[in-house]
């Protein structure tokens, strides 16, 4: 009998992510829509009013205990569920479920005068005080062992009762650059297991002999000081890697004390989609991923003079084609309903774009929609802060009309409703990977070697052609299987070792399509240069040689022409010898290295190799790079206009307007119409049946 359990629990653990997921949720409730509400922020006579309003307005479940840690355990050991319970039970008079949350964001003022040492401390030496939230260290053991009381006790309350759907832990948990000593001694400890208690190792991989850096024992590091002037960046990046697991690993701790008492219900956090911070996904333990998104605050990003309304056209799919690959479904958790208050400017959203960015979260495949939050604040930090319903309480803010429309959208579509994956092969064959590491980025900001140089904005110029072309994109960690995707790109992937070149090398030789950019594979895990010819890692797989690489005057841009159109570059250019069967896509048409090639392309095995040396201005270069290449090896792509994007999920196609002008979409044929009109206006949706 004993035997027969393990056997099923081990079962239960190798269930993949995807087969997980389809526990929580159905492809016939295609998503579920909530709104956060705090109920220790009104007087509880009006809850009820407003689970009430909250039910009839759509919304499925609510989200509570965000930030309530002081009224969940006002004197230290002395805990109050009552009144969370009566919130529980008067919002499933309503209908509503709820999520419930760990509160470790705001300790209350005893912890923070009792022990002053669970704060954080700056690098500059300030030490974060009570009056805000997210001042304490997670590097700190007391800080974590106190939280670890408030939510075993919170488990063992909530965690068998059904009326909870899941968890998120913490808010919006960021990676810390705490100063704390804690932190220090964390360092040294994650350091001296790393490098097995050998400080030659160390000193090795840092490079301490440059500059007499050299150390002699573990107890001698301390936290590098990055503001310091040429600070040792091999130490940078250790210490980068210390601190996204010090927020992995509390927030895997909490995780796993609730599983001990929980049944039924997922466990997740509230990630900011920082992609470069390395934590988003290194929490192991979590059911999925979740992430926060807000669109309009003031810098226009988006298109035309009124985009600032409408925000960037690929925020949301960027954040759902990161997060989504990790176990297969992801949530939002947070949503804006309208104006913020922490923006630079704070503007009204054009009418229609808080329902297009629900849409946009939903074409990527999201299980929930959360959004923050239902009724706007009267007083704190969030004054200003939209809600879905007003400052008095009651009346319906235009964003939460357009909740509400949204809300009755997908209860329309829920009849039409086909399983998650009911997608079409032509939809499919454009599926295309971009492999991510957010240690090229830590390790190439410390040593950009040209100002202009921006990572993001490298992987971008790829990411946005990709969109236009209607292809399904997934972000990747290396820990996925390459196979799976016909198009792999590689960009400015700069710490490598022979094994992934050869995990590379491998994907092509079976039919796979690389496309590797400038700055990939120049630097071993450590960022140190391999004692070869620069660059030379992935010659095999290029075919090329490198020459040299240069950095140009922003203001005075070199030309590289491919197909006789010229593009400027001058932030990354490298001048390649081809090998025998690379193909020349790109010379440089000025410099004294004219005539020499930029971007090759060969075929290598069953696959291809494209290699682009340089990163043009405005991304014009890589645009036609891949339209080349997806034209060769005849994979027909859609020439949708910045701004347009389709995506498609349980037999739907989803087009979404962000642009400035209206849109004529052709229905393919057999097409049904459900949901809007040929004609996109701009912050336009466009849903129909295939
Ligand atoms: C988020 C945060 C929320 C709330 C919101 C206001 O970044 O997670 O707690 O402060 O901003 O827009």
């Amino acid at each position: 009998m004993k035997q027969l359990f393990s056997l099923l629990f081990l079962c239960f653990l190798s269930l993949s992510p995807q087969l997980q997921a389809q526990q929580w949720f159905n492809d016939k409730d295609l998503t579920q829509t909530g709104v956060y509400y705090y109920p220790e922020h009104w007087d509880e006579s009006q809850w009820e009013c407003d689970f009430k309003q909250m039910r009839d307005l759509g919304f499925e479940f609510t989200h509570f205990a965000e930030f309530a840690w002081a009224q969940l355990e006002p004197e230290e050991g002395k805990y109050d569920f009552a009144w969370l319970d009566r919130a529980v039970a008067l919002a499933a008079k309503y209908n509503l479920k709820v999520v419930m949350c760990t509160s470790t964001a705001t300790p209350p003022v005893w912890m923070t005068r009792k022990y002053p040492e669970i704060r954080v401390k700056l690098e500059d030496g300030t030490v974060l005080d009570h009056g805000a939230r997210q001042h304490a260290s997670f590097a700190s053991p007391l800080y974590r062992e106190l939280s670890y009381k408030m939510i075993e006790k919170l488990a063992q309350h909530y965690g068998k009762d059904s009326r909870i759907i899941g968890w998120q832990l913490d808010n919006e948990p960021a990676v810390q650059f705490d100063y704390n000593p804690k932190a220090e001694q964390g360092f040294r400890d994650f350091l001296r297991k790393k490098y097995n208690n050998h400080i030659k190792a160390l000193n090795d991989a840092w490079g301490t002999a440059f500059w007499s850096e050299v150390y002699s024992s573990f107890d001698e590091i301390t936290l590098p000081k990055t503001r310091q002037m040429f600070m040792n960046h091999h130490q940078i990046l250790d210490y980068r890697r210390f601190a996204a697991g010090q927020t992995n690993d509390f927030l895997d701790q909490q995780c796993l004390l609730i599983r001990k008492y929980s049944k039924d219900q997922w466990v997740v956090t509230n990630y900011i989609p920082n992609y470069d911070e390395g934590h988003i996904g290194g929490s192991k333990t979590l059911d999925f991923q979740v992430y926060t998104r807000y669109m309009v605050y003031g810098d226009n990003e988006g298109i035309g003079r009124r985009g600032y309304r409408v925000g960037n056209p690929l925020r949301i799919a960027k954040a759902n084609d990161f997060f989504r690959p990790f176990q297969g479904t992801y949530g939002v958790m947070e949503l804006q309903p309208g104006q913020v208050n922490w923006g630079s400017i704070n503007p009204q959203p054009l009418p229609g774009a808080v329902r297009l960015w629900m849409w946009s979260v939903f074409a990527g495949g999201s299980d929930f929609i959360c959004t923050y939050r239902y009724r706007q604040p009267l007083f704190g930090t969030e004054q200003y802060h939209y809600g879905i319903v007003d400052t008095d309480g009651v009346t319906v803010t235009p964003g939460g009309q357009e909740y509400q429309q949204f809300i009755e959208e997908i209860k329309l579509l829920r009849k039409h409703y086909a399983p998650r994956e009911d997608k079409p092969k032509e939809y499919l064959a454009r599926k295309t990977a971009i492999l991510h590491n957010h240690e090229n980025g830590w390790s190439i900001q410390r040593q950009k070697q040209n100002v202009t140089w921006d990572t993001e904005k490298h992987i971008d110029k790829y990411y946005r052609p990709l969109k236009s072309f209607g292809a399904p994109v997934d972000f990747i960690t290396e820990e996925k299987n390459f196979e799976d995707y016909p198009v792999m790109i590689v960009p400015a992937y700069q710490l490598a070792d022979k094994e992934l070149v050869q995990r590379w090398m491998d994907y092509v030789m079976q039919g796979g399509n690389l496309v590797l950019t400038c700055r990939t594979a120049h630097k071993d895990r450590m960022g140190r240069l391999f004692e070869a010819p620069f660059g030379s890692l992935i010659n095999d797989l290029t075919g090329n040689s490198m020459d040299f690489y240069d950095l140009l005057l922003p203001e005075d841009p070199g030309i590289i022409q491919m197909d006789e159109k010229n593009y400027t570059w001058n932030t990354w250019g490298e001048i390649l010898t081809p090998g025998k069967d690379s193909q020349v896509w790109a010379t440089y048409s000025n410099e004294f290295y004219e005539g020499k090639p930029g971007v090759t392309f060969r075929k290598l095995g069953k696959g291809t190799v494209t290699y682009v040396g340089v990163d043009s201005t405005d991304g014009s270069l890589e645009t036609e790079v891949l339209k080349k290449l997806y034209t060769t090896i005849q994979i027909p792509v859609m020439d949708l206009p910045y701004g347009v994007t389709m995506e498609y999920r349980n037999g739907f196609g989803i087009v979404l307007n962000y642009s400035d002008k209206p849109y004529k979409f052709d229905l393919p044929k057999g097409a049904n119409l459900l949901i809007g009109e040929e004609m996109i206006p701009t912050a336009g949706v466009l849903v129909f049946k295939i």
